[in-house]
């Protein structure tokens, strides 16, 4: 059994590793003065009985974690449950999405069936599962292409399997960048570019929760067609507000979190 901060730890050098951006955004907040907390962090998986979000989230339900919520994304054929600590208001909400593989095509179904054949039964355990990355072997970028066309998603986990697809930084621990406007700003001086898919700020504060997020670095990933980039993950930004009886929103958004899906879509970089 692994407590919160171990595991929170092994996911946090395992992505800032993967992604430089990540790390840089979150040395520029300590540079300015700021403490970065994590508002959420983000899996993806499949809904196969292997993998799904049952299995991947028995590692935080047994550091103390519970379900809150769940949520459906109709279009890009996704489910997804939330969960947060029992105990400590200030550690990371845990969002798991999985991929409704019944509403796939058969190739996505057979691709993904091939996957999990090769996964051990070492890896499928709960306390490895969430930390394995890929572990199906080096991809194809044939294939790579073909689940990009169906879905952005599938394409995503086939690359780079478990781990965390995306953290997230609590605005309303930000002392100095307090407003989303402001964070976007600070990571447009600095060369990041933001998603601007359904605007570059999704949600209100109507809805009591805003969310930003970076377009995933693109990062060479070994293929067995050779050496390509092609994007990695991506860090997120949240601005939480109470509701009338003054209690923190702490939910999701489907519309929003459906666009901040898109931060990992294949972008050429030129542009
Ligand atoms: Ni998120």
């Amino acid at each position: 059994m692994y407590t919160k901060e171990e595991i929170f730890e092994r996911l946090w050098k395992d992505y800032s590793e993967l992604n430089p951006s990540a790390k840089r955004i979150y040395d520029l907040f300590i540079a300015e003065g700021e403490t970065v907390v994590n508002d959420h962090i983000a899996f993806r998986t499949f809904n196969h009985s292997k993998v799904n979000v049952d299995v991947l989230s028995k590692v935080f339900l047994n550091a103390g974690y519970e379900f809150k919520q769940d949520y459906h994304f109709e279009t890009k054929k996704l489910y997804a449950k939330h969960f947060e600590h029992k105990k400590d208001p200030d550690a990371p909400r845990i969002f798991i999405s999985e991929l409704k593989l019944e509403l796939c095509s058969k190739f996505l179904q057979i691709a993904v069936q091939d996957l999990i054949n090769r996964l051990s039964r070492d890896i499928l355990k709960p306390t490895s599962l969430v930390f394995s990355g890929n572990s199906w072997g080096t991809p194809s970028y044939e294939t790579y292409t073909k689940l990009r066309e169906e879905s952005e998603y599938a394409a995503w986990l086939y690359v780079f399997g478990f781990r965390a697809n995306h953290f997230t930084v609590s605005v309303n621990h930000l002392k100095k960048y307090n407003s989303l406007e402001k964070v976007n700003q600070l990571l447009k001086n600095n060369g990041f570019l933001i998603n601007d898919s359904g605007g570059e700020i999704k949600g209100s504060p109507k809805q009591l929760l805003e969310q930003s997020s970076i377009k995933a670095d693109h990062i060479s990933m070994e293929f067995k067609d050779g050496v390509k980039e092609i994007p990695g993950c991506y860090y997120e930004f949240a601005k939480r507000y109470s509701d009338e009886y003054g209690k923190l929103y702490s939910g999701f958004i489907a519309k929003s979190a459906d666009k901040i899906f898109e931060s990992t879509d294949y972008y050429d970089k030129k542009k």
